[in-house]
């Protein structure tokens, strides 16, 4: 057996994706999650697609009783922390909320880690805190800034995580900056499937695919892009989840602070998206083009060398099979 895994948030849509990597690489995965934002079912789930055992702990983050209890049962030698509120809009509604909860089980998480000689990290990061990039592709060592609360707590979290290897250096911390995950284990087992109205492009044009939601609204076709709507960096989340792999050999092989970029490097316009969407599924998307969303960036996506140099990751999927993976796993829990 490889090292053993604490995942926080692992019932999410990319922490369940990267148990199942990490399983099937033969790590052992433990999982705390308070189903805040996803199912139990998922851990049965990640079960069956990887045929291994996996030990998870109902429970927030924020709980350092439950965090002290894992650590003492449990012998972890690396841990990836997802476990976050995510959706930018509510994030502007409920900054408290946001505020409160993103630093809170962070901040304990660090503290029982610390008390337990555990200083190997892999932070979710995302690639929001570049705010509106003054040219493409991003690079790690751009300005940073932020637009929205969500966005603003990862920056914090960055901050925090760069201040305490600062103060220790035995700590060894891997921040990933993502860039737009979407599609699905190629099982159809699990995915992105929001319970409420998706916030997101990709779980917003599935649901009007699979008749959920009437049409899609297009948020603008007057940006300075290649066709007017909103050009981003869509990345495998089977991809993503390969990264986080990549990044626990690197916090295990050297001990340093260091952020990458998870992206393919190539940018697709939502227009571009739907019309592939549309083709490789051979259904239909109806849509209307609105006004801007208050916030949004014309054109954003990675420049994907400095992962690929340091952690020897580079992302696999194209945009086609990002689509039908997407597709497939609500069709198959319809
Ligand atoms: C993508 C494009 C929209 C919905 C956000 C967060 C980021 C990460 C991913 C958490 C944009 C357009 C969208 C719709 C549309 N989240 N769009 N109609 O905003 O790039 O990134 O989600 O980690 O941190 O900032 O993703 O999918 O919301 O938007 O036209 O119904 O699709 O304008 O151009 P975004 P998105």
């Amino acid at each position: 057996m490889k090292e053993k895994i604490l995942i926080t948030g692992g019932c999410g849509f990319i922490g369940s994706h990267t148990a199942c990597v990490l399983l099937e690489s033969g790590y052992e995965v433990v999982i705390i999650d308070n189903l805040s934002n996803s199912k139990v079912e998922v851990i049965d789930k990640i079960k069956k697609i990887s045929s291994k055992e996996v030990t998870f702990y109902e429970g927030d983050v924020c709980d350092k009783k439950l965090l002290k209890k894992i650590f003492k049962q449990e012998k972890i030698d690396v841990v990836i922390h997802f476990a976050a509120f995510k959706a930018v809009g509510e994030s502007v509604k409920l900054p408290l909320k946001y505020y409160r909860n993103n630093l809170d089980t962070t901040l304990s998480l660090l503290e029982v880690m610390n008390e337990f000689n555990c200083k190997r990290l892999v932070f979710s990061s995302s690639a929001t805190v570049y705010g509106s990039p003054k040219s493409l592709p991003i690079k790690e060592d751009f300005p940073l800034s932020t637009t929205n609360p969500y966005g603003t707590t990862k920056l914090m979290i960055e901050q925090i995580l760069k201040d305490l290897a600062k103060s220790d250096p035995t700590w060894s911390i891997a921040i990933l900056r993502y860039f737009n995950p979407i599609g699905a284990h190629e099982s159809g087992l699990i995915g992105e499937n929001p319970n409420d109205i998706p916030n997101n492009l990709m779980p917003y044009i599935v649901k009007v695919a699979n008749k959920e939601l009437e049409i899609l609204s297009i948020f603008g076709s007057d940006y300075d892009t290649k066709d007017g709507t909103g050009v981003r960096d869509y990345i495998h989340v089977m991809d993503l989840a390969k990264g986080h792999e990549k990044a626990i050999e690197k916090v295990l092989a050297e001990t340093k602070i260091d952020c990458y970029n998870l992206g393919t490097g190539e940018g697709y316009s939502v227009l571009e998206l739907v019309e592939t969407f549309k083709r490789v599924n051979n259904v239909d998307v109806p849509y209307k083009i609105v006004e801007r969303r208050p916030g949004d960036i014309a054109a954003c996506y990675a420049d994907p060398t400095y992962a690929y140099k340091e952690l020897g990751f580079k992302a696999e999927r194209g945009i086609e099979e990002m689509c039908k993976d997407a597709y497939h796993f609500v069709e198959k829990n319809k």
